[in-house]
């Protein structure tokens, strides 16, 4: 292991600058005016795949952007190790709030600040990095290899499933490996076993065929923005119970030792308070902070739209409304029956007075994992052999569709190493990722692919 450690060492500077060229690219898969930019990053994923050695490396169409695979079959029975990650990124708005431009990659203090730096181009750059040391500085990898990077993430990963339901032989796997989430805390490495699931609705409502007077009808028709404010209302409780009926029948409670274990995980309910500049936190009364992002669901509105909003005043009486809604979903909820649960309530709560449409968007099953399992336990010696110290385990709140998708239709473990920061603005302005954690993560990667060969199959 010591040459490849140290040709990873050795290579630091180079990482940044080829790391930079990927961040370039804008690979917003959320805007089709990026559509061509999305392709470029998916060919550039392709042609960095061959250049560490990756063999069989393909851009495969998958109904929207497309996918990357590639990959290394040389260790006659020792374990294969799936890859996961994603090239494409948010959009970059507000982009009058970035210190430095979004698609430009600059170095401060120690961080690498791009779009997609952290959410996920770093990671995934990261195991480029680590397969390449093997290859390069030992002629060979201690497993084999498979990588699958997606270009639809960020938007839900709508033609994954389907691929990976019908390419189970192509992407046959003993383990997979997911580094799109974040560490625990700066200093604090983690691995992660279980994800929050998504599902997501625009609610349109219409009141009447065109905007009105609100002085001369004002008082006869529903205003849809008022009824709107209505409906999401009664979505929670004072105490942040969501009020769909059945929505809390399937979540699985949380058992006491895990419960203990996250009570000794370095949390201070203050300083994160402070770092997202809450003047006070909020959310479902008897459970705690890390309890209300990891282990329980959630109604959120991500965005309203309705009448007038421009400078000064019109009195008007706006002919539509429109919301994007969406819940996090924790194992055992199913999307569907919690989807359909959300429609029936809705349904029920809105008054005749105006059109209610309801569109189901993208969306996730939630994933969780007992964490004794032998590549865990491997993750586990790999990361300490990064980053100076154990991991502690931890669930996140956010969702990566796919991860449940991958373990069933593949019957592999995943493990979740996540090097980036929960400070790091992932989706925000000012995205950045921690060249150290960054380095370290290369290093823990090489390991990692080392601890499975031991383990073996
Ligand atoms: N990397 C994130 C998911 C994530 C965030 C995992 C924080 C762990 C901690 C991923 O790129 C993401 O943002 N996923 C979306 C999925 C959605 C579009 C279906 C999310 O969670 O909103
Ligand atoms: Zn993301």
């Amino acid at each position: 292991m010591l040459p490849i450690i140290d040709f990873i060492h050795t290579n630091r500077d180079r990482y940044v600058q080829e790391l930079g060229t990927y961040l370039a690219i804008p690979s917003v898969s959320a805007l089709p005016e990026h559509r061509d930019d999305t392709r470029r990053c998916a060919d550039w994923t392709a042609d960095e795949m061959r250049r560490i050695g990756l063999e069989d490396v393909q851009v495969i169409e998958s109904g929207g952007h497309p996918l990357v695979f590639g990959q290394w079959l040389h260790a006659e029975g020792a374990p294969t190790v799936l890859i996961y990650g994603h090239y494409d990124v948010q959009p970059a708005d507000p982009i009058e709030l970035w210190e430095s431009p979004p698609f430009e990659a600059t170095v401060r203090d120690g961080e690498i600040y791009a779009r997609g730096a952290a959410d996920d181009k770093g990671q995934v750059f990261m195991h480029l990095k680590a397969i390449e040391a093997h290859l390069r500085a030992g002629g060979r990898l201690p497993v084999n290899v498979k990588l699958l990077i997606e270009g639809e993430e960020e938007v839900g990963s709508v033609n994954l499933d389907d691929f990976v339901r019908t390419h189970t032989d192509l992407l046959a796997a003993d383990v997979v490996v997911v580094s799109d989430s974040a560490m625990f805390d700066r200093g604090v490495p983690s691995i992660c076993y279980a994800l929050r699931g998504l599902i997501y609705y625009q609610i349109d409502l219409r009141g009447t065929s065109s905007d009105l007077h609100s002085g001369v009808f004002g008082g006869a028709v529903a205003n849809p923005a008022n009824v709107l404010a209505q409906i999401l209302a009664q979505m929670k409780d004072r105490s942040g119970h969501v009020k769909i009926p059945g929505f809390y029948d399937d979540v699985r409670p949380l058992a006491d030792d895990e419960r203990a274990a996250w009570k000794t995980l370095p949390f201070n309910e203050k300083k994160y308070r402070k770092d997202i500049g809450a003047p006070k936190l909020a959310g479902e009364s008897g459970y705690s902070v890390l309890e209300r992002v990891w282990a329980r669901p959630t109604f959120d509105v991500n965005g309203i739209l309705s009448g007038f909003t421009g400078d000064g005043a019109k009195t008007v009486i706006p002919a539509v409304a429109m919301a994007k809604v969406s819940m996090r979903l924790v194992p055992n909820q199913d999307p569907d029956r919690i989807a359909a649960a959300f429609e029936a309530y809705v349904r029920k709560v809105c008054p005749k007075t105006v059109e209610l449409t309801l569109t189901r968007m993208h969306g996730g099953r939630p994933w969780i994992t007992e964490y004794n399992h032998p590549f865990v336990a491997a993750a586990g010696r790999a990361i300490e052999q990064g980053f100076g110290r154990q991991p502690v385990f931890c669930r996140e709140g956010g969702s990566i569709p796919v991860v449940s998708t991958l373990t069933e239709e593949l019957h592999a473990p995943a493990v979740l190493f996540g090097v980036g920061l929960p400070d790091e603005n992932a989706h925000a302005p000012n995205e950045h990722l921690d060249l150290g954690n960054f380095h370290n993560g290369i290093v823990a990667s090489a390991v990692f692919y080392d601890e499975v060969a031991k383990v073996g199959k």
